[in-house]
């Protein structure tokens, strides 16, 4: 079976093609202009998208090695996203399937990442706890199959990729802020610099808003107007990175500790984290479980878990009509 993935939920425009589940070609066009405002611009990210779109679904069937008539799904992401930029996938994906007479499938932009597993050599094995970490989502799930997904908690204000992206910003290294920030920590050392993890009540649920004041607060104090010597960047990207990371890492060892799984996942923009891949890899080793994280290609927002997510409903016998339209919020 053949699938054609779309994504445009935020600022990468990506087309991939698999054939069984597997990934014969995963373009992503990634959207450099938002760069200078330090965070996306959703009427540039629409345009962007409007742009790549035609000749990245061409160069996607063209890598793949198959005919665009050997296709047999169309799918692309309906939602959560900026509403701009989801009507310029899904309109597409859309026209393509009724143009080539094949099932269009809609597909949420979170379970595109909590199946992202899949995609890799060793598949999770069900039940599997998953901790979504992006620039918009932080949640923890236990997945009990295909269609099974139960909600065990989830950021209360910030994702986790956004306090990375927003601490990066304050300190001044740039956007976006989690490759730039795990760049500096690898440079920085354990010093008194210290940042609080958040303590609530709800067990399972995150908050990263905390943490961010926290860096402001100390930034402000020691620094003031003046520029942030090299090294103290690196130690407080170290402090910083090693607060979230533990407090992600907390939540993850208190589920596995009340739910019996076989495999934990990581996945989403922010499982590129090599500190965080580390401490669940040493997680799932305690608790004698297989851990899945993707490749990197496929932690980032990526059409090629659009697509294997799409095969999964469309096997599971969901149908979908043209006029099912985008969602710009989680919950749908
Ligand atoms: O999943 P994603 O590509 O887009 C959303 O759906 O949000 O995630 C993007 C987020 C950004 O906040 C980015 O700073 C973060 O993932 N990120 C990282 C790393 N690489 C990307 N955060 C921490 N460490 C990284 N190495
Ligand atoms: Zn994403």
């Amino acid at each position: 079976m053949n699938v054609i993935g779309i994504e445009s939920s935020c600022d990468e425009t990506s087309v991939a093609v698999i054939s069984n589940g597997k990934v014969l070609s995963n373009l992503v066009a990634s959207q450099d202009i938002h760069k200078i405002y330090g965070g996306v611009v959703p009427e540039l990210s629409s345009r962007a998208h409007l742009q790549m779109i035609l000749p990245l679904v061409k160069k996607a069937i063209q890598e793949s090695n198959i005919q665009k008539d050997e296709i047999d799904i169309v799918s692309a992401t309906a939602g959560p996203g900026l509403i701009g930029a989801l009507l310029v996938g899904l309109t597409f994906a859309k026209g393509f399937a009724y143009s080539l007479n094949r099932p269009f499938i809609p597909v949420n932009h979170i379970e595109g990442h909590i199946f992202s597993g899949f995609l890799m050599e060793e598949k999770p094995q069900f039940p599997f706890l998953c901790l979504v970490v992006s620039g918009g989502h932080t949640l923890l799930l236990y997945v009990e199959s295909d269609l099974k997904i139960k909600k065990l908690g989830s950021t209360i204000d910030d994702a986790a990729g956004e306090a990375f992206d927003k601490v990066s910003k304050l300190i001044g290294l740039g956007y976006p802020g989690g490759p730039l920030i795990q760049k500096y920590a690898e440079k920085g050392y354990e010093t008194e610099i210290k940042f609080p993890i958040a303590r609530l009540k709800s067990k399972y649920d995150f908050s990263f808003s905390g943490v961010k004041t926290s860096v402001l607060r100390f930034v402000q104090k020691e620094y003031g107007d003046t520029k942030i010597p090299e090294n103290d960047l690196a130690n407080i990207a170290y402090a910083f990175q090693n607060s979230v990371v533990d407090a992600l890492s907390e939540k993850v060892e208190l589920a596995l500790n009340n739910y019996s799984v076989k495999s934990l996942t990581l996945v989403g923009g922010v499982a590129a984290n090599k500190l965080l891949r580390e401490k669940l890899y040493q997680l799932s080793n305690k608790y004698k479980i297989s851990f899945i994280a993707p490749a990197i290609e496929y932690c980032g927002d990526n059409a090629a878990m659009i697509a294997y997510r799409g095969q999964k409903l469309y096997e599971a016998g969901l149908k979908f009509d043209l006029n099912y339209n985008v969602y710009p919020s989680l919950n749908k």
